[in-house]
């Protein structure tokens, strides 16, 4: 019979860490059958990545595949709802139409070369977000594609992006993840951010997220997934030449690591 050397060995210890939590806590016939009937539901719910979130180990194992680098952009876990075929935009970019509720944003910067400071020309962006009564496209049954979209930066690195500000959003808790949180005294908060990636050949695709400073829920997202250096301030601005509407501004620069 072949084995899974790996799978045996990671059971293993999990097993292990198990018994030593048994002991550690001394814990009860009745409390380890909850704890089986909670995780039960968790995968009837659907929810085990969900769980994995608030946990924090999404973002531990993320961050331990891909350590913060020192001169490149700092990732970030993709979260639930990206979708690959995301519309390709026509220049001027908008996420947004001018009649979309929520405060515009310009969201501007370069895309750059983080080891010799060049341009990336044409490096690809995505970027995704939550509406202005924070739901995804994807949570709204029926909606298609809204409030995401494919555009490239131009020759010189330099990109924009005409959206509206995201609002934070408490992530689902209406399953037993939710209910998890809500009885050991956490909220499901996440601070308002925007979803990016951004790659060109030769360059390690960058998936990433964005944070504006003075959101509440910062200190405290419930996924643990704020990095500093992925918190920008956002500038409010008067309608000009540039925008014909008072909006925001949210420059974020990205610098890309090349494959070596
Ligand atoms: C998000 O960033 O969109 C997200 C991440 C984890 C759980 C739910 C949502
Ligand atoms: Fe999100």
């Amino acid at each position: 019979m072949a084995s899974d050397a790996r799978l045996a060995e990671g059971i293993g210890r999990i097993t292990d860490a198990l018994h030593t939590l048994v002991v550690d806590l001394d814990l009860s016939r009745e409390e380890w059958m909850r704890v089986l009937a909670f995780l039960t539901e968790v995968g009837k719910a659907d929810e085990f990545i969900l769980l994995s979130d608030v946990l924090g180990l999404s973002v531990f194992v993320d961050e331990y595949a891909n350590p913060t680098d020192e001169i490149a952009t700092t990732g970030n876990v993709q979260g639930p709802f990206y979708l690959p075929d995301a519309p390709v935009l026509d220049p001027p970019y908008r996420l947004a139409g001018e009649d979309e509720p929520g405060e515009p944003l310009l969201f501007a910067g370069r895309v750059t070369d983080a080891v010799t400071g060049e341009a990336v020309g044409g490096a690809l962006l995505e970027v995704w977000q939550a509406d202005d009564s924070a739901l995804y496209d994807v949570q709204v049954p029926g909606a298609g594609p809204h409030l995401r979209g494919r555009f490239a930066a131009d020759r010189e690195g330099w990109f924009e992006l005409r959206t509206i500000v995201p609002p934070p959003y408490e992530i689902p808790k209406d399953g037993p993840v939710g209910r998890l949180l809500e009885v050991i005294g956490r909220h499901a908060w996440r601070p308002a951010h925007l979803h990016l990636k951004v790659g060109h050949d030769g360059y390690r695709q960058l998936t990433t997220m964005v944070y504006f400073e003075g959101d509440p829920w910062l200190g405290s997202d419930t996924i643990g997934s704020v990095k500093a250096s992925l918190v920008v301030p956002l500038e409010r601005v008067p309608a000009s030449e540039r925008w014909d509407r008072p909006h925001a501004v949210c420059s974020f620069d990205v610098k890309l690591r090349p494959l070596s």
